[in-house]
This record gives structure tokens, sequence and C-alpha cells, in this order.
């Protein structure tokens, strides 16, 4: 396999095996709400508190659990890859970083970073908005979680899309295939030609895009793709 510009995406497949709810498995629930019902900037503007309360409980249970051995080998790619390798992630935990990745753009934003709604600035955050903590640059108390809900332009797809272009490789997982723009990045590399990777518990919904689609869970099929990888670069 030519070792050159590997692109992931990963979902909440690859935080299951740490303790941390997908969104889409089992009952549907997210930690007990529809994803929609906390998810929207209607819902924010319906019951802030509620919404507060929902990402503050996700914040709060962050340092409760630690990257798994799927996290670990991927920044174990990217050591060896560099530049070569991006990495993003739908995910709005810090999994990715604790397990030594540096190179991730999270494309639905990050729990532990706060927007004001005031001024724009965002800041780094580990405690809660609930409270309506002033805004450290304007002081308007109007932070909010900085997150990506439905309805809103996910981030950094400026860099993301000329990297879908060019990629050689490029491997989704534990992610469900049915959040866009996220699920069409599988169809858009395979279309400028990369060769595709599918690990997932089960076959996503946009499995048919995938050249290699590998079933089970990321703690296992991960580090073992690393390893053929990282083995076929060395021959
Ligand atoms: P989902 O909950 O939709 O899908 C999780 C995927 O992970 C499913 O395909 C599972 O089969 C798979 N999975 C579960 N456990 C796994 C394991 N141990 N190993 C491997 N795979 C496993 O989560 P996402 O696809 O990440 O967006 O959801 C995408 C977006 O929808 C989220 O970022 C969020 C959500 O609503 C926003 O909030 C904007």
């Amino acid at each position: 396999m030519d070792i050159r510009n590997f692109e992931f995406l990963t979902g909440a497949g690859v935080s299951a095996e740490s303790g941390l709810a997908t969104f889409r498995d089992a009952d549907g629930l997210w930690e007990g709400h529809r994803p929609e019902d906390v998810a929207t900037p209607r819902a924010y503007a319906r019951d802030p508190s509620l919404v507060q309360r929902f990402y503050d409980e996700r914040r709060a249970a962050l340092p409760e659990v630690e990257p798994n051995a799927a996290h670990v080998a991927l920044a174990r790619l990217e050591a060896t890859l560099g530049d070569d390798l991006l990495l993003v992630t739908q995910n709005i935990d810090d999994l990715h970083e604790r397990g030594g990745s540096r190179r991730v753009l999270h494309l639905h934003g990050e729990l532990r970073s706060a927007l004001c709604t005031g001024c724009g600035s965002r800041h780094a955050w580990t405690s809660g908005l609930g409270t309506w903590p002033p805004c450290p640059s304007c002081g308007a108390n109007e932070m909010r979680p900085d997150v990506v809900w439905f309805g809103e332009v996910p981030y950094r797809m400026d860099e993301i899309w000329p990297r879908l272009q060019v990629a050689d490789v490029f491997c989704a997982i534990g992610t469900s295939g049915v959040v866009y723009p996220a699920a069409g990045f599988g169809e858009t590399a395979a279309s400028y030609g990369a060769r595709t990777v599918e690990l997932n518990l089960a076959r996503s919904e946009v499995a048919p895009w995938f050249d290699d689609v590998r079933t089970g869970p990321a703690t296992v099929l991960v580090p073992a793709w690393v390893d053929e990888v990282l083995g076929s670069a060395q021959q």
C-alpha cells in the first residue's frame, strides 16, 4: 500500500468502548435524549438550560473515560505518517487528543470549548456553562457549547474537502453514515480515486462506497489495520 495521504473519519463508535454512548445504537437515544431535542438551535432557543445541562454533563464525564486501543493505534500511525495523515472526527470528546493524535479536525466542534454568541470568541472550557458564566473576552453571559448542531454549518470543511480529493486512502471508523456532509466523504474520496476502508461494528448506511468493509469492535479492527499499514510500509 502506498503510504501517502491518509484521511480518517471517526464517529461515536470509536469512543464506544471507552464508555461514551453512541447516538443511534440500541434505543436510538443519546444519553436518554433524541439528538434532535438537545442538538439544534431550536432546542437551545426553547430550553437553553436543558441543553446547557446536557452538554455540561457530557463535559463533566470526560475525565472519567480514557482513550482506548483504537485511539492509541491512530496516534501510532500518525507518529509514522506525520502530515500525510489527517484525522477528521465527528466526535466532540477529546479522546483522540488524549490518545496522542495531534492532527485532529473536529467537524462537529468540541465539548471542551465554549463559544460566545455575543462576540464570537472561543475559549477552552472544562467547567459548566449552565451557570451562564461571563465571556472572558466581552463579559456577556452568552456562552454556549462550541459544538455544531443540526442545521448549523460543520467546522473545518475548507480544510477537509481538498484532502478528500487527494487522499490515497480514506478510512471511516465507527460512524453510521447517516449525517451529512460526513456521510458523503467516502463517496467523494472514492470518486477522486482513493482506496476506501470502513471499520465498523456493523456495515454502515454508506458501506457500498467502500472497497474494504470490515466489521467488529474498533479496539480490535483499528490496531490490526494499522499494523497492516505499517507492515506494508516497511516492505
Ligand atoms: P452513530 O451513533 O450514528 O453511529 C455509531 C456507529 O458506530 C454505528 O454504525 C455503530 O455500528 C458503530 N459502533 C458502535 N460501537 C462500535 C464499536 N465498539 N466499534 C466500532 N463501531 C462501533 O454515531 P455517528 O455516526 O458518530 O452529530 O453520528 C454522527 C453524528 O450524528 C454525530 O456527530 C452527531 C449525531 O447526531 C451532531 O450532533 C451534529
